[in-house]
Protein backbone atom coordinates (compact mmCIF):
# COMPACT_ATOMS: atom_id res chain seq x y z
CA UNK A 1 0.00 0.00 0.00
CA UNK A 2 1.02 3.29 -0.48
CA UNK A 3 2.92 4.60 1.87
CA UNK A 4 5.29 8.20 2.59
CA UNK A 5 8.70 6.70 1.30
CA UNK A 6 7.58 3.97 0.18
CA UNK A 7 10.32 1.92 -2.61
CA UNK A 8 7.92 1.20 -4.87
CA UNK A 9 9.74 2.90 -7.65
CA UNK A 10 13.14 1.13 -6.36
CA UNK A 11 12.36 -2.61 -5.57
CA UNK A 12 14.06 -3.56 -9.15
CA UNK A 13 16.83 -1.66 -8.18
CA UNK A 14 17.55 -2.79 -4.24
CA UNK A 15 16.72 -6.49 -4.99
CA UNK A 16 19.42 -7.27 -7.02
CA UNK A 17 21.51 -5.57 -4.36
CA UNK A 18 21.45 -8.09 -1.71
CA UNK A 19 24.18 -10.23 -0.47
CA UNK A 20 24.37 -13.43 -1.89
CA UNK A 21 24.30 -15.53 1.40
CA UNK A 22 22.18 -14.54 4.57
CA UNK A 23 20.32 -16.45 6.68
CA UNK A 24 18.00 -13.82 8.80
CA UNK A 25 16.48 -10.90 6.55
CA UNK A 26 15.25 -7.86 8.63
CA UNK A 27 13.53 -5.04 7.64
CA UNK A 28 14.51 -2.25 9.97
CA UNK A 29 12.22 0.40 8.80
CA UNK A 30 9.35 -1.51 7.41
CA UNK A 31 6.72 1.49 5.98
CA UNK A 32 4.28 -0.27 3.65
CA UNK A 33 6.51 -3.16 3.31
CA UNK A 34 7.45 -2.80 -0.58
CA UNK A 35 11.18 -4.25 -0.65
CA UNK A 36 9.66 -7.53 1.58
CA UNK A 37 6.68 -7.67 -0.52
CA UNK A 38 8.57 -8.05 -3.29
CA UNK A 39 11.30 -10.14 -1.73
CA UNK A 40 10.37 -13.83 -2.94
CA UNK A 41 10.05 -16.15 0.17
CA UNK A 42 13.05 -18.62 1.12
CA UNK A 43 14.44 -20.55 3.86
CA UNK A 44 15.89 -17.30 5.73
CA UNK A 45 14.03 -15.87 8.66
CA UNK A 46 12.27 -12.71 8.24
CA UNK A 47 11.38 -9.81 10.36
CA UNK A 48 9.17 -6.78 9.65
CA UNK A 49 10.02 -3.60 11.65
CA UNK A 50 8.28 -0.55 12.05
CA UNK A 51 8.04 1.63 15.47
CA UNK A 52 4.88 3.13 14.06
CA UNK A 53 2.26 1.25 16.71
CA UNK A 54 -0.64 1.66 14.67
CA UNK A 55 0.93 0.39 11.02
CA UNK A 56 2.20 -2.69 12.69
CA UNK A 57 -0.94 -3.36 14.41
CA UNK A 58 -2.55 -3.49 11.32
CA UNK A 59 0.44 -5.45 9.53
CA UNK A 60 -0.42 -8.25 12.47
CA UNK A 61 -4.63 -8.02 12.33
CA UNK A 62 -3.44 -8.97 8.31
CA UNK A 63 -1.09 -11.38 9.51
CA UNK A 64 -3.38 -13.28 11.61
CA UNK A 65 -7.01 -12.19 11.59
CA UNK A 66 -7.46 -10.62 8.19
CA UNK A 67 -11.71 -12.16 7.56
CA UNK A 68 -12.51 -9.89 10.97
CA UNK A 69 -10.48 -7.31 9.23
CA UNK A 70 -11.76 -7.75 6.16
CA UNK A 71 -15.61 -7.53 7.87
CA UNK A 72 -14.87 -4.09 9.75
CA UNK A 73 -13.80 -2.49 6.76
CA UNK A 74 -16.70 -4.41 4.52
CA UNK A 75 -19.15 -1.26 5.20
CA UNK A 76 -16.68 1.51 5.96
CA UNK A 77 -18.04 5.09 4.29
CA UNK A 78 -15.42 6.90 1.94
CA UNK A 79 -16.54 10.16 3.54
CA UNK A 80 -15.18 13.30 4.95
CA UNK A 81 -17.40 13.01 8.57
CA UNK A 82 -16.19 9.48 9.11
CA UNK A 83 -12.88 9.75 8.01
CA UNK A 84 -12.38 13.15 10.59
CA UNK A 85 -13.70 10.96 13.60
CA UNK A 86 -11.43 8.03 12.60
CA UNK A 87 -8.73 10.27 12.67
CA UNK A 88 -9.73 11.61 16.11
CA UNK A 89 -10.88 8.26 17.99
CA UNK A 90 -7.15 6.89 16.89
CA UNK A 91 -5.31 10.27 17.95
CA UNK A 92 -7.49 9.97 21.02
CA UNK A 93 -6.02 6.08 21.58
CA UNK A 94 -9.34 5.10 21.82
CA UNK A 95 -9.96 1.70 23.64
CA UNK A 96 -11.12 -0.39 20.88
CA UNK A 97 -9.82 -3.58 19.45
CA UNK A 98 -6.80 -4.56 17.95
CA UNK A 99 -8.95 -5.39 14.76
CA UNK A 100 -11.14 -2.14 14.82
CA UNK A 101 -7.68 0.21 15.03
CA UNK A 102 -6.51 -2.08 12.15
CA UNK A 103 -9.67 -1.17 10.23
CA UNK A 104 -9.59 2.33 11.25
CA UNK A 105 -5.65 2.84 10.63
CA UNK A 106 -6.12 1.21 7.04
CA UNK A 107 -9.06 3.60 5.97
CA UNK A 108 -6.98 6.63 7.31
CA UNK A 109 -4.48 5.00 4.74
CA UNK A 110 -6.71 4.55 1.99
CA UNK A 111 -9.24 7.41 1.73
CA UNK A 112 -6.37 10.32 3.32
CA UNK A 113 -5.06 12.67 0.45
CA UNK A 114 -1.67 11.04 -0.80
CA UNK A 115 -1.68 9.02 2.30
CA UNK A 116 -0.95 11.86 4.30
CA UNK A 117 -2.83 9.90 7.15
CA UNK A 118 -4.34 13.69 7.82
CA UNK A 119 -6.43 15.39 4.91
CA UNK A 120 -9.34 13.62 3.53
CA UNK A 121 -8.94 12.93 -0.40
CA UNK A 122 -12.29 13.42 -1.57
CA UNK A 123 -11.19 10.74 -4.21
CA UNK A 124 -13.56 7.84 -5.38
CA UNK A 125 -12.32 4.52 -3.92
CA UNK A 126 -13.74 1.34 -3.66
CA UNK A 127 -12.63 -0.57 -0.57
CA UNK A 128 -13.59 -4.05 -1.39
CA UNK A 129 -10.93 -4.16 -4.17
CA UNK A 130 -8.20 -4.49 -1.91
CA UNK A 131 -9.80 -7.51 -0.33
CA UNK A 132 -7.58 -9.88 -2.80
CA UNK A 133 -4.52 -7.68 -1.81
CA UNK A 134 -5.34 -8.03 1.85
CA UNK A 135 -5.21 -11.88 1.41
CA UNK A 136 -2.20 -11.93 -0.55
CA UNK A 137 -0.19 -9.97 2.05
CA UNK A 138 -1.61 -12.31 4.71
CA UNK A 139 -0.97 -15.44 3.03
CA UNK A 140 3.29 -13.85 2.02
CA UNK A 141 3.21 -12.57 6.09
CA UNK A 142 2.87 -15.97 7.74
CA UNK A 143 5.79 -16.43 8.82
CA UNK A 144 7.01 -13.37 9.22
CA UNK A 145 7.97 -12.20 12.58
CA UNK A 146 6.40 -8.40 12.81
CA UNK A 147 8.12 -6.04 15.80
CA UNK A 148 7.38 -2.69 16.72
CA UNK A 149 10.64 -1.44 18.05
CA UNK A 150 13.44 1.21 18.05
CA UNK A 151 16.12 0.27 15.27
CA UNK A 152 18.22 0.37 17.66
CA UNK A 153 17.12 -2.38 20.21
CA UNK A 154 15.74 -4.13 16.63
CA UNK A 155 19.44 -4.25 14.99
CA UNK A 156 20.85 -4.96 18.56
CA UNK A 157 18.78 -8.23 19.30
CA UNK A 158 18.70 -9.70 15.97
CA UNK A 159 22.32 -9.09 14.49
CA UNK A 160 24.67 -12.59 14.35
CA UNK A 161 27.37 -12.84 11.28
CA UNK A 162 24.20 -14.72 9.00
CA UNK A 163 21.74 -11.39 9.46
CA UNK A 164 21.21 -9.02 6.77
CA UNK A 165 19.11 -6.08 7.77
CA UNK A 166 17.36 -3.71 4.95
CA UNK A 167 17.54 -0.08 6.81
CA UNK A 168 14.98 2.79 4.59
CA UNK A 169 15.09 5.37 7.73
CA UNK A 170 13.28 8.71 7.11
CA UNK A 171 14.94 10.53 4.65
CA UNK A 172 17.49 13.31 6.00
CA UNK A 173 15.39 16.39 6.10
CA UNK A 174 11.99 15.19 5.99
CA UNK A 175 11.88 13.36 8.78
CA UNK A 176 8.72 15.32 10.41
CA UNK A 177 6.44 13.45 7.29
CA UNK A 178 6.16 10.32 10.16
CA UNK A 179 4.26 10.01 13.07
CA UNK A 180 3.70 8.07 15.77
CA UNK A 181 7.72 7.26 16.51
CA UNK A 182 7.73 8.50 19.44
CA UNK A 183 7.94 11.99 21.34
CA UNK A 184 10.55 13.25 19.20
CA UNK A 185 9.91 11.55 16.43
CA UNK A 186 13.12 11.13 13.96
CA UNK A 187 15.86 13.31 14.42
CA UNK A 188 19.23 14.24 13.59
CA UNK A 189 20.55 12.43 16.47
CA UNK A 190 18.86 9.28 15.36
CA UNK A 191 20.91 9.68 11.54
CA UNK A 192 23.88 9.21 14.32
CA UNK A 193 22.89 7.22 16.40
CA UNK A 194 22.14 4.35 13.36
CA UNK A 195 25.51 5.37 11.62
CA UNK A 196 27.17 4.05 14.98
CA UNK A 197 25.42 1.51 14.69
CA UNK A 198 25.32 0.20 11.60
CA UNK A 199 29.11 0.42 11.36
CA UNK A 200 29.82 -2.07 14.39
CA UNK A 201 27.34 -4.87 13.59
CA UNK A 202 28.49 -8.01 12.95
CA UNK A 203 26.29 -9.09 9.89
CA UNK A 204 25.20 -6.98 6.53
CA UNK A 205 23.70 -4.19 6.44
CA UNK A 206 22.16 -2.36 3.03
CA UNK A 207 20.57 1.49 3.69
CA UNK A 208 18.72 3.83 1.05
CA UNK A 209 18.74 7.52 1.81
CA UNK A 210 18.14 10.67 -0.56
CA UNK A 211 21.15 11.61 -1.78
CA UNK A 212 22.60 14.05 0.84
CA UNK A 213 26.06 15.44 2.22
CA UNK A 214 25.51 15.04 5.39
CA UNK A 215 24.68 11.50 4.58
CA UNK A 216 27.88 11.02 2.44
CA UNK A 217 29.73 12.16 5.11
CA UNK A 218 28.17 10.35 7.70
CA UNK A 219 29.24 7.22 6.10
CA UNK A 220 32.60 7.99 4.49
CA UNK A 221 33.95 5.61 6.23
CA UNK A 222 36.32 2.46 5.41
CA UNK A 223 34.97 -0.66 3.82
CA UNK A 224 31.55 0.89 3.30
CA UNK A 225 30.09 1.18 -0.28
CA UNK A 226 28.15 4.20 -1.24
CA UNK A 227 26.54 4.27 -4.71
CA UNK A 228 24.13 6.55 -6.50
CA UNK A 229 20.55 5.82 -8.30
CA UNK A 230 17.61 7.66 -8.89
CA UNK A 231 14.29 7.17 -9.58
CA UNK A 232 11.32 9.32 -11.47
CA UNK A 233 10.44 11.91 -8.75
CA UNK A 234 6.84 11.23 -8.06
CA UNK A 235 5.96 14.94 -6.93
CA UNK A 236 7.58 16.94 -9.48
CA UNK A 237 6.17 14.73 -12.07
CA UNK A 238 3.19 16.06 -12.96
CA UNK A 239 4.93 19.03 -14.48
CA UNK A 240 7.83 17.38 -15.48
CA UNK A 241 7.69 14.00 -16.37
CA UNK A 242 11.62 13.38 -16.39
CA UNK A 243 12.13 14.89 -13.11
CA UNK A 244 14.43 12.51 -11.39
CA UNK A 245 15.06 11.97 -7.63
CA UNK A 246 18.87 11.38 -6.21
CA UNK A 247 19.09 8.40 -4.24
CA UNK A 248 21.84 6.56 -2.04
CA UNK A 249 22.41 3.24 -1.58
CA UNK A 250 24.85 1.97 1.24
CA UNK A 251 26.27 -0.79 2.23
CA UNK A 252 28.93 -2.57 4.42
CA UNK A 253 29.51 -5.73 1.36
CA UNK A 254 30.42 -5.82 -2.08
CA UNK A 255 26.70 -4.46 -3.64
CA UNK A 256 27.41 -6.08 -6.82
CA UNK A 257 28.34 -9.67 -6.20
CA UNK A 258 24.93 -11.14 -7.03
CA UNK A 259 24.81 -8.92 -10.09
CA UNK A 260 28.57 -10.38 -11.23
CA UNK A 261 27.07 -13.46 -10.40
CA UNK A 262 26.41 -16.67 -12.79
CA UNK A 263 22.93 -15.68 -14.78
CA UNK A 264 21.49 -19.20 -14.28
CA UNK A 265 21.90 -18.53 -10.15
CA UNK A 266 20.27 -15.08 -10.83
CA UNK A 267 17.23 -17.16 -12.57
CA UNK A 268 17.31 -19.13 -8.87
CA UNK A 269 16.31 -15.19 -7.18
CA UNK A 270 14.70 -13.78 -9.79
CA UNK A 271 14.39 -10.77 -8.49
CA UNK A 272 14.66 -8.50 -10.97
CA UNK A 273 10.89 -10.04 -12.61
CA UNK A 274 7.84 -9.09 -11.01
CA UNK A 275 6.92 -12.00 -9.01
CA UNK A 276 3.13 -13.29 -7.81
CA UNK A 277 4.57 -12.49 -4.27
CA UNK A 278 4.75 -8.48 -5.43
CA UNK A 279 1.55 -7.57 -3.97
CA UNK A 280 1.19 -4.29 -3.65
CA UNK A 281 1.63 -3.95 -6.91
CA UNK A 282 -1.42 -2.14 -7.60
CA UNK A 283 -2.03 -0.87 -4.61
CA UNK A 284 -1.21 3.00 -5.43
C1 LIG B 1 11.07 5.75 4.53
S1 LIG B 1 9.84 5.00 5.52
C2 LIG B 1 10.02 3.29 5.08
C3 LIG B 1 9.32 2.98 3.79
C4 LIG B 1 9.34 1.51 3.40
N1 LIG B 1 10.67 1.05 3.06
C5 LIG B 1 8.40 1.26 2.23
O1 LIG B 1 8.83 0.87 1.14
O2 LIG B 1 7.18 1.50 2.40
C6 LIG B 1 10.55 5.08 7.13
C7 LIG B 1 9.80 4.33 8.22
O3 LIG B 1 10.58 4.40 9.43
C8 LIG B 1 9.69 4.35 10.54
N2 LIG B 1 10.43 4.84 11.72
C9 LIG B 1 10.61 6.13 12.12
N3 LIG B 1 11.38 6.16 13.24
C10 LIG B 1 11.73 4.89 13.53
C11 LIG B 1 12.55 4.27 14.53
N4 LIG B 1 13.14 5.02 15.47
N5 LIG B 1 12.72 2.93 14.51
C12 LIG B 1 12.10 2.16 13.55
N6 LIG B 1 11.29 2.69 12.58
C13 LIG B 1 11.12 4.03 12.56
C14 LIG B 1 8.52 5.22 10.08
O4 LIG B 1 7.34 4.89 10.79
C15 LIG B 1 8.42 4.89 8.58
O5 LIG B 1 7.44 3.91 8.33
Amino acid sequence: MSWIGGKKALRDTILPMFPLYYERYIEVFGGGGWILFAKPPGNDFEVYNDFNGLLVNLYRCVRDKPRELMEKLQYVLNSREDFELVRDSLARDSPASDVQKAAWFYQLIRFSYASSLDSFGSQPHDMRANFPLIEQAHRRLAKVVVENKDFEKLIRQYDRPVSFFYCDPPYHATESYYKNVGEAGFTEEDHVRLRDLLLGIQGKFLLSYNDDEFIRELYDAPEIQILSTTRINNIKQRYDPNSQFAELLIGNYDLGERARCEPSQMTLFDYGQKTENDYTEDAL
